[in-house]
């Protein structure tokens, strides 16, 4: 009997789980054959109003607090969509779900600092660069500086980024992730890494914040970052192309920048 009842719950639960994992195959597929399609450009006008995405933890760039979202990346989709004669309403969402969500039609368009990558090129197309960055070695005083110098350290790094990626490449090295990148730099400050690896304007006014305690090292690799569309919706690209065009040329791009970062960090 009790192998029985043993044997019972088994086949239920596998059950369950052959359910569930036919479901998550069928979502899967129905991801790829999506009959949702994403809003072109005509229909975004046509509706008024663009829904933009961002992550909302990555200062400078996206900064939500309380329910007020700021940063250059906002300032600059916000003066992108009134080139564009359009109202704008924002989402927010964990980065690593980010590009997933376009590809669900959750919103047109995401803006939070992705780095053009071939592997992202395989899943979304991207629109030209809105700046040019690198990712940088922050740790304290004395500390790695170098990609030799995190030889057998344990470096704090924000999942699904290309620091991930570019930390891994190094031999040696331990990675510690984090969901956050702000979660990753609090590993550095509380001596639980011995560095953080993150975008060079992140790391300048985290240095800054930590008054004289952590130092930036070595650039260890460049990046362009782009806004990303759902893959083929080249009439939105081809828009925010021309509006961010526009942006760059009449000062207005400049402007915010130095806003934010006192220097103009479009790529050159
Ligand atoms: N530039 C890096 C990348 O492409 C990090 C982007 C992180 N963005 C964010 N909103 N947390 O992966």
């Amino acid at each position: 009997m009790k192998n029985a009842t043993t044997a019972n719950v088994t086949t239920a639960n596998g059950t369950t789980t052959n359910i569930k994992r036919a479901l998550l195959t069928l979502s899967a597929l129905s991801l790829l054959v999506s009959v949702a399609q994403a809003r072109t450009w005509e229909q975004i006008k046509a509706a008024g109003s663009i829904k933009i995405a961002t992550e909302g933890a990555f200062p400078p760039f996206n900064v939500l607090t309380g329910k007020v979202l700021s940063g250059f990346e906002v300032d600059l989709a916000q003066e992108l969509a009134s080139k564009l004669g359009v109202k704008y309403e924002w989402v927010t969402a964990p980065f690593d779900g980010l590009l997933i969500g376009l590809q669900q039609d959750r919103y047109d368009f995401v803006i939070a600092s992705h780095g053009i990558t071939p592997e992202r090129l395989k899943a979304v197309d991207f629109s030209s660069p809105h700046y040019c960055t690198g990712g940088a070695i922050v740790s304290k005083v004395g500390g790695p500086k170098t990609a030799a110098d995190l030889k057998g350290k344990i470096v704090a790094v924000q999942v699904g980024t290309t620091y991930l990626e570019n930390v891994q490449k190094l031999p040696g090295v331990k990675s510690l992730v984090y969901p956050k990148d702000t979660d990753a730099q609090i590993a550095l400050t509380t001596g639980r890494a011995a560095a953080w690896v993150g975008d060079k304007f992140t790391g300048i006014d985290l240095v800054k914040a930590q008054k004289g305690k952590l130092v930036q090292g070595e650039l260890l690799f460049s990046e362009k970052v782009a806004m990303a569309v759902k893959k083929g919706n080249t009439s939105l690209v081809t828009q925010l192309n021309g509006a961010l065009a526009k942006a760059l040329a009449d000062g207005s791009y400049a402007a915010l920048s130095k806003k934010t970062f006192g220097q103009d960090i479009r790529c050159k």
